[in-house]
């Protein structure tokens, strides 16, 4: 039986588990990370960062929090650091320990196993292919026997982003029934116009706002994220969480980036119009896509049902896409792929053509 990696990224596991030898020259689209790779200003504070490492880190990562309060308007108390936006994760999965959560799918595939881990009992809420829009009076009424919700917005992975008055209006319904609304921005300052609740916090008690720092700003080996909820909920998170879990130069690294400003916006130009020239040649050459408003999004060749054998010909050509099978209400039927460069594109069309012009 096929078993490939859960996650995008580390391609070497790919090549290695489909039994096809690894080119020297891969295109990597299998990991939403910013092409543009992380801004000038790191590689000109990383030697100061060595600092860092002769101490103990600060365990309540103050300074950044408060750089982050300032950037959101809500109180530093608001905030928790995280060794990443998965570390988070799990903190809310065992502080959820035992409940009634529902996920809401196709979508990131550590929400689950984190409440499994944790002995909850999960309830799936499985979205209509090609659009993936959200119902929200369907989800309305399966509230009351919920202790939590998670939502990701734009989701990974049809990049789908929604409003955040259709949000809002779950969280609403959500507090009505005593259920917290977990909703990850990891994505949301990829598109021109982002979207967030995080401002919400400060109304709601029951909602926790989850950011990822790795993504736009292309530092997964970093660990960096943090999380956004009301300050009970954030202390009470904290106690589980590892003493020095965020180490020195993630919390001086998180300071510099919040600065970024005009990486950001020329990164969101960059995806856009990317995305914009690759769902014209999707069209012209008859690939369905979903309607992302991300840098990332699903592709299948409607001709096949399962995208194993195009999955196997992007490898043996070296171009590396992410596979569906371990997403609930995909299950292998479509490809996700990351919106890079210019140059990674046109591997990726040339790849395509072929595949389309093959006898
Ligand atoms: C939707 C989503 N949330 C959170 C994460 C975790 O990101 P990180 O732990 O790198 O901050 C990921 C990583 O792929 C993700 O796709």
């Amino acid at each position: 039986m096929l078993v490939l990696p859960d996650h995008g990224s580390n391609p070497q596991y790919t090549y290695k588990a489909m039994d096809i030898r690894m080119p020297d020259q891969i295109v990597d689209l299998s990991a939403n990370i910013n092409p543009h790779g992380p801004p000038a200003v790191l590689k000109k504070i990383w030697k100061d960062l060595l600092d860092e490492i002769i101490t103990y880190p600060d365990p309540h990562s103050a300074a950044l929090r408060r750089s982050i309060a300032r950037k959101e308007e809500i109180e530093a108390e608001a905030i928790l650091i995280g060794n990443g936006g998965a570390e988070l994760i799990h903190l809310i999965g065992r502080w959820l320990s035992h409940s009634n959560v529902l996920i809401i799918h196709p979508t990131f595939s550590e929400y689950e196993k984190a409440c499994q881990i944790n002995d909850c009992t999960i309830h799936h809420f499985i979205l209509k292919e090609n659009d993936w829009d959200l119902d929200v009076n369907q989800l309305k009424a399966t509230l009351p026997k919920m202790d939590a919700v998670f939502i990701c917005n734009p989701t990974n992975p049809t990049g789908v982003l929604y409003s955040a008055s259709k949000l809002e209006e779950i969280i609403i319904e959500a507090n009505n029934k005593n259920c917290y609304v977990i909703v990850d921005e990891a994505f949301y300052d990829f598109p021109l116009e982002e979207v967030t609740i995080a401002p919400l916090v400060k109304k709601y008690t029951n909602l926790m706002v989850l950011r990822s720092m790795t993504k736009m700003f292309s530092i997964p080996g970093i660990r960096l994220g943090f999380l956004m909820a009301g300050e009970t909920v954030v202390k009470e998170l904290e106690t589980y969480q590892v003493h020095w879990s965020v180490n020195g130069i993630a919390q001086k690294v998180g300071e510099t980036l919040l600065e970024e400003k005009d990486f950001i916006r020329h990164t969101q130009c960059m995806v856009k119009r990317e995305r914009e020239e690759l769902f014209a040649f999707f069209d012209e050459c008859q690939f369905d896509y979903s309607p992302s408003q991300t840098n990332f999004y699903l592709l299948r060749d409607p001709e096949l049902n399962g995208q194993t054998e195009l999955f196997r010909f992007l490898l043996e050509n070296g171009i590396v896409s992410r596979h569906t099978l371990n997403f609930k209400g995909l299950d292998g039927r479509w490809l996700r792929f990351a919106v890079k460069g210019e140059k990674e594109h046109e591997k990726l069309m040339d790849a395509l053509t072929e595949w389309k012009s093959r006898p």
